[in-house]
């Protein structure tokens, strides 16, 4: 189906384990259901191919996210609603993805660090915490959360469902959907 639609930049940022990417698939799957067109770009699969090779000091992230933002930007401009799932840890980063992509919608994934170190989805906190992961997000590493950002989901204290609504309703609201 071909809907008329806005193009928009939807990027969740939040520690590893807070559920940037459950959000964000909950968040397509919805989207994809009522016929529109998305893209997604998840940090932990653009790692494998647009950005492979780059690792987590503060200049390979910010490499990380400037390329997800151009690309992001390509198709914001051609009508697609883009999905980017990132740690994204920098504010002046995110901040200029931002101002280049303009049709910009900012989600902050906050579960407490404790909560997302329980969680441990991936085992790479206690790794991080045995020393043999270095320049951990949280552990060793900086996390800046938005200051204002479009949306926070805290999903420590709401359900899956409650966040998808919040960011489907934000995109409604900030007239990215009808
Ligand atoms: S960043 O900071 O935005 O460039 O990171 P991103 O591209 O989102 O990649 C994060 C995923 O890489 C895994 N991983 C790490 N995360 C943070 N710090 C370190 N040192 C690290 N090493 C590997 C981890 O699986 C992240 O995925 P998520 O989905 O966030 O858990
Ligand atoms: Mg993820």
């Amino acid at each position: 189906m071909n809907k008329t639609q806005r193009g928009v930049t939807v990027w969740f940022t939040g520690l590893s384990g807070a559920g940037k990417t459950t959000i964000r698939m909950a968040v397509e799957q919805e989207l994809r259901a009522q016929g529109y067109k998305l893209e997604v770009l998840d940090g932990d699969v653009v790692r494998e191919n647009l950005t492979k090779g780059l690792g987590f000091s503060k200049a390979d992230r910010d490499e990380n996210i400037r390329r997800i933002g151009f690309v992001a930007h390509l198709l914001t401009r051609n009508e697609v609603i883009v999905l980017v799932s990132a740690i994204s840890p920098y504010r002046d980063i995110r901040d200029e993805v931002r101002a280049r992509i303009g049709d910009f919608v900012e989600v902050y994934v906050n579960a407490p660090l404790s909560v997302c170190e329980e969680r441990d989805v991936k085992g790479l906190y206690k790794k991080a915490r045995a020393g043999e992961i270095k320049q951990f997000t949280g552990i060793d590493d900086p996390y800046e959360p938005p200051l204002t950002p479009e949306v926070e989901c805290r999903t420590d204290l709401e359900t899956l469902e409650e966040s998808t609504t919040k960011v489907i309703s934000a995109l409604r609201e900030l007239g990215y959907l009808p």
